[in-house]
């Protein structure tokens, strides 16, 4: 696709943006419908911000702490948001819940990736909830995002094994690995308009030979 033709997608993290950098790589890709237009993230100094610097693309530090409330920051963040003309938001280990406020303004265009197979283990640590748990698969999913924590319309999921009793670090790298995989790939179903909603259910119109699951 031509350079006028890719859609603007805003990049929010917290961290070192693996799955950023995932999905920096897609984009950088020449058929890529999608460009990632802005990375925002909400902690200084992280190594995201370097990756994205790396890849040229723009960048901004919304520290949630000089904003008094959650909805003044989401609305610092959706004018940032739109000053960079995004269409789309992933939110790639950014470690705040949104608000009404963020998500009114893109509707059903909020992306998250949770390190588990939702509903099980939303929240923090969801690759330590899951080996404590003992459970014998674990993986990761691509939702909607709406009010609740790691609850809305799942759009796709991605399976690994697990070993219970395993060190909970190679679990959070195969599962990582999976993300890297997963995320790309949603984020293409939803630049390309693949997705629609209805009350929690997501109905993707998939590209030809791929599933909403990954194994
Ligand atoms: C990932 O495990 C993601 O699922 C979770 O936070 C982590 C972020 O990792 N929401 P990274 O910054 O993309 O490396």
């Amino acid at each position: 696709m031509g350079e006028l033709s890719e859609v603007p997608v805003g990049v929010l993290i917290s961290g070192s943006g693996t799955n950023l950098q995932a999905l920096l790589d897609a984009c950088a890709e020449p058929d890529s419908p999608a460009k990632i237009a802005v990375v925002i993230s909400n902690r200084p100094g992280v190594y995201g911000l370097e990756r994205a610097r790396e890849a040229g693309v723009p960048t901004v530090v919304a520290p949630h702490r000089d904003h008094p409330d959650r909805r003044t920051y989401d609305a610092h963040l959706v004018s940032t948001l739109r000053a960079h003309h995004v269409q789309w938001v992933a939110l790639a280990g950014f470690m705040r819940l949104v608000t009404s406020t963020l998500l009114d303004a893109f509707p059903q265009r909020v992306l998250n990736i949770h390190p588990s197979l939702l509903p099980a283990f939303p929240g923090l640590d969801a690759q330590g909830q899951a080996n404590a748990y003992g459970t014998t698969v674990a993986g990761a999913t691509v939702h909607l995002v709406d009010e609740g924590m790691d609850h809305g319309p799942i759009l796709a999921q991605g399976v690994v094994p697990a070993e219970p009793g395993e060190p909970v670090e190679t679990l959070k790298q195969r599962i990582l690995q999976m993300e890297h995989r997963l995320f790309p790939m949603v984020l293409r179903w939803a630049v390309e308009g693949r997705i629609q909603t209805e009350g929690r259910l997501a109905r993707i119109d998939l590209p030809p030979g791929q599933r909403r699951w990954l194994i």
